[in-house]
């Protein structure tokens, strides 16, 4: 059954962290598969999960940094994956898929931001390629350990989302590159991939869900100059921290953990979170909450089919 868009009253919230969501869920047993697990939001995370009992494996795409960021985290284990190399991308699936284990968790939590036009593989504008299509390879590429572990696929998206919808008539920004409107289609192609991977899986005992972390100072900003974001009110002029709201890494990482883990989501999926809550549906206007055209099911399942014609890979149509 769809789940309504709507708050549950989880009792979390804005600075909840991690840990706090955690607090009495026992992960023994279960594997967790976290892209971006060496680096922001991503490495909070394989920390909390890991604490609760849980094997993480962190694909890298430079294992050697990766490594280093998750020395002395009892659990994690780093593998090799470029999300933006569709080759590399069926590579890890298949090492993966080789070991025979399960996965109860995917966390797609790797992303890049606002970076200037760039190409990958077949001509990809790179934030839809990496955010958005590589993570679509690496589900469905890994389905059959997903629906082993009849768990949770939970796409780490923004509120950058409510800047646009999908850009049907010209998706790879073959003109007019923007690369914040670049990021939010990426960033609306996460939600729409949960919308509809969601209801495909369900009646399998796999769960999707999408949400915006908060504002995090992380290694994501790397492609802002100091400029933009003293100018947006995130930073000032020594590179300190000036926008309330920002939350810390642990903060960050509680939504994405909390819709990964969370007992109170048990029977739901396919929704939007925010705060350590299912968000509401909000107008223009709003400063929080998710935009109708990224929890559209039509709009979901019409992205669904451009990436499976782009990507040629597609778990749930017989070849
Ligand atoms: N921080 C925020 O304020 C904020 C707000 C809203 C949404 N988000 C979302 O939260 C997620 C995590 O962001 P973060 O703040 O934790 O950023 P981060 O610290 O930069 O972490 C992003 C991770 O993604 C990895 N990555 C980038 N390109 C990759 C590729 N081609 N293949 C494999 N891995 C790749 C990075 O690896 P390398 O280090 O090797 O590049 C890094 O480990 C992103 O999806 C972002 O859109 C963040």
């Amino acid at each position: 059954m769809s789940t309504p868009q709507h708050k549950i009253g989880s009792g979390f919230g804005a600075r909840s962290t991690a840990d706090d969501v955690l607090h009495g869920i026992d992960l023994s047993g279960q594997l967790a598969i976290v892209t971006g697990g060496y680096s922001g939001l991503g490495l909070a995370t394989t920390r909390a999960l890991t604490r609760a009992g849980a094997h993480v494996v962190v694909p890298a795409r430079r294992v050697g940094p990766a490594s280093q960021a998750v020395e002395g985290i009892d659990g994690a284990e780093v593998d090799e994956l470029d999300l933006s190399d569709l080759g590399s991308v069926r590579a890890f699936a298949e090492r993966f898929l080789a070991t025979g284990r399960s996965a109860e968790i995917v966390i797609n939590s790797a992303g890049i931001m606002a970076c200037p036009e760039t190409r990958v593989g077949p001509g990809w504008e790179a934030q839809f390629a990496t955010n958005h299509l590589g993570h679509y390879a690496l589900v469905n590429l890994l389905w059959p350990a997903i629906a082993r572990g009849r768990g949770r696929v939970v796409s780490v998206s923004s509120a950058g989302h409510r800047r646009t919808g999908i850009r049907w008539d010209d998706v790879h920004f073959e003109h007019d590159y923007d690369k914040w409107v670049a990021y939010g289609q990426s960033k609306t192609a996460n939600v729409l991939f949960a919308v509809h991977l969601d209801r495909l899986a369900r009646d399998q005992g796999v769960r999707a869900f999408a949400l915006h972390p908060g504002g995090i100072l992380t290694p994501l900003q790397r492609h802002l100059a100091k400029e933009e974001m003293v100018a947006a009110g995130w930073i000032d002029e020594e590179g300190n921290p000036v926008e309330p709201s920002f939350k810390t890494p642990e903060q960050g990482a509680a939504t994405q953990v909390w819709a990964a883990t969370s007992p109170q989501l048990a029977g739901m999926g396919g929704v939007y979170c925010e705060d350590c809550d299912i968000a509401e549906v909000t107008s223009a206007a709003a400063r929080s909450g998710v935009r109708d055209h990224a929890v559209d099911p039509e709009q979901a399942a019409r992205l669904w089919a451009l990436s499976a014609e782009l990507t040629g890979i597609d778990a749930f149509t017989a070849p």
